[in-house]
């Protein structure tokens, strides 16, 4: 049922329109990711799905201005900010479930898909998180992120293990079509492991959550423009 991909765990997953289905339970998983820090779930989304959120959050984004910070649904666009502790380049579309915080039209788009990984996420880590704040003033946050051809990029860096506990990364673009080079890599035992070759469109990462990580620049050779939708993408789940 689990095969092995250089040392990390492959498990076969499949979308029944509500949830993740994995072929192997929760626990598992957790095992895995407890263990070896990682595991990818291949096929865990179909890819024409995918491909409508990010072309429907894509033109949001160019339809609307980019912001610093709201306390509703807004995106930002991240080019080496001097003021950020760990070096980045990235277009964060950040988004806020309640009603109210999100378009009407733009929350029918997400919410099948991020229900679908708070679900995975909770199941996995063994949390209750929501998109509603508990009672510590804690929610997930859905997000979908943009590293754009012309060197989008993220330094290594860590989060603290808790309350997350385990973080998933869906891939929303495909290798040699969307980009040509660069990827998500994690240090698990003093060895690193590059995902740039098997993260597909519509797999999940998933990750311990205090593993270092790292994104290589993406296509560093081309022209860097924010109104390309040219890059990698991907859609995670931040609880905090
Ligand atoms: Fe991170």
């Amino acid at each position: 049922m689990i095969g092995k991909q250089s040392d990390i765990p492959v498990i076969k997953a499949d979308y029944d329109g509500t949830r993740v289905i994995a072929a192997v339970p929760a626990g598992e998983i957790r095992k895995c990711v407890t263990q070896d820090g990682l595991a990818l779930l291949k096929g865990a989304f179909p890819v024409d799905l995918l491909q409508t959120i990010r072309d429907g959050v894509f033109a949001w984004g160019q339809q609307c201005a980019p912001q610093r910070e709201s306390n509703v649904s807004f995106h930002r666009i991240d080019e080496r900010p001097p003021q950020s502790r760990t070096p980045h380049t990235f277009h964060a579309y950040n988004f806020q479930l309640r009603p109210g915080a999100i378009d009407a039209e733009m929350a029918t788009l997400i919410r099948p898909v991020f229900s679908a990984m708070r679900d995975l996420q909770n199941a996995v880590a063994g949390t209750s998180a929501g998109f509603e704040p508990d009672a510590n003033s804690r929610l997930m946050r859905p997000q979908v992120i943009q590293y754009p051809s012309g060197g989008g990029f993220f330094d290594e860096h860590v989060h603290p293990l808790e309350p997350q506990g385990v973080g998933l990364i869906v891939g929303l673009s495909e290798k040699g079509r969307d980009f040509k080079s660069g990827g998500t890599c994690f240090r698990v035992n003093g060895r690193n492991y590059s995902f740039e070759d098997t993260h597909a469109m519509g797999d999940i990462i998933l990750f311990r959550f205090d593993l270092p990580h790292w994104i290589t620049p993406i296509d560093d050779d081309e022209h860097l423009d924010w109104t390309r939708q040219a890059g990698r993408w991907t859609m995670v789940l931040p609880y905090y």
